[in-house]
């Protein structure tokens, strides 16, 4: 790399946040979030709509404030980047037309990249990564099993045949009642679980090879709610929460444990909002430790969206 200052200004605008991180030399230096759950609560979930229009309305504000708490002018900034895809479509537009309009003021480069290679970087910002890494990347829309050999460097060994888990998660919630986001509702009521009553829901695991499969688990869930309700018994939703998530987050494990077999392996990580997720945190722990391997658990605000993970997927990929 140049031996030169590198300022990159990152923006995330895949879904329902709107984030600007700014990174000096590869070290965040500042990392704002405009969350718009409470806009969308009331409709039980993400109004794409709704949601590009309220980035339009922050967008301003964001950048504004992630340049005053970086304490630098707009002007020393060197690198743009943003997130290109995947993503609801008119959110990912407004992110690229600030960051466009941006780098064309200002004559810098612009990097577009990729928000799940950014979920699996947002894990190595506060521990670096130990190649090879096997990362399990469990989001609102997304689960993947991502094998790195080196830096920048992809391979997806498994993912979901239909829904992501973070969805699977968000639907059964919202059939218990629970509001958006519902996945760590789910985990705070499994905490509470006394485990007596049990609750049987299928695997996630498809077949012989590491891929899964989510939305057996999700109608299985829905159709034991809507059973239920049906001849009056109560759920106890703690028990239910814990032995949905036991077996959401199970049979992921069993996936990845089969790829630590298969695969030279130093390190796993997790990311991806679900990696906040308490049980897949201290069940992951012990799966390292079996094998004596190295673990990047990303800090919760590292987990769900945000642009400190394309500020550091970005300053790799200048690297690469
Ligand atoms: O990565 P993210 O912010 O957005 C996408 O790229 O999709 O992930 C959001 C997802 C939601 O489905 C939310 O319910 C889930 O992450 N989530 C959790 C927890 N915290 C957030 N799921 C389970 N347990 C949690 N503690
Ligand atoms: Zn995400």
């Amino acid at each position: 790399m140049p031996n030169k200052k590198i300022v990159i200004l990152a923006i995330e605008s895949s879904c329902d946040e709107f984030s600007v991180a700014i990174s000096f030399n590869g070290k965040i230096i500042t990392n704002i979030v405009s969350s718009q759950i409470n806009d969308h609560k009331k409709f039980g979930g993400v109004v794409p709509e709704l949601a590009s229009r309220l980035h339009v309305k922050n967008f301003p504000y964001v950048l504004d404030l992630a340049l005053k708490k970086a304490k630098i002018s707009i002007n020393e900034v060197t690198h743009i980047s943003y997130t290109e895809n995947p993503g609801l479509i008119g959110s990912l537009i407004v992110g690229s037309i600030v960051a466009k309009t941006l780098a064309m003021y200002l004559g810098v480069p612009l990097i577009p990249l990729n928000h799940i290679q950014g979920h699996i970087y947002g894990a190595q910002i506060d521990k670096k990564f130990n190649f090879p890494v096997l990362c399990l990347v469990v989001s609102g829309g997304h689960t993947q099993i991502v094998y790195l050999k080196k830096n920048m460097d992809f391979q997806v060994l498994a993912s979901t045949g239909d829904d992501a888990i973070g969805e699977c998660y968000d639907k059964v919630a919202r059939v218990l009642g629970l509001s958006y986001p519902g996945g760590p509702k789910i985990d705070n009521l499994a905490n509470m679980a006394t485990k007596k009553t049990f609750y049987k829901f299928p695997s996630v695991n498809m077949d012989n090879s590491f891929n899964f499969s989510f939305s057996g688990l999700k109608t299985a869930a829905i159709n034991l709610i809507h059973n239920l309700n049906q001849k009056k018994q109560s759920i106890e939703i703690e028990n239910f929460c814990y032995f949905f998530q036991k077996a959401a987050i199970d049979g992921l494990l069993q996936s990845l444990e089969k790829a630590i077999n298969n695969f030279k392996v130093q390190s796993l990580a997790i990311a991806g909002g679900v990696s906040a997720n308490s049980y897949l945190r201290s069940e992951i722990t012990k799966l390292a430790n079996k094998y004596n391997l190295e673990i990047n658990i990303p800090s919760v605000q590292y987990c769900t969206d945000n642009a400190a993970m394309i500020a550091e997927l970005c300053f790799y990929s200048l690297k690469k």
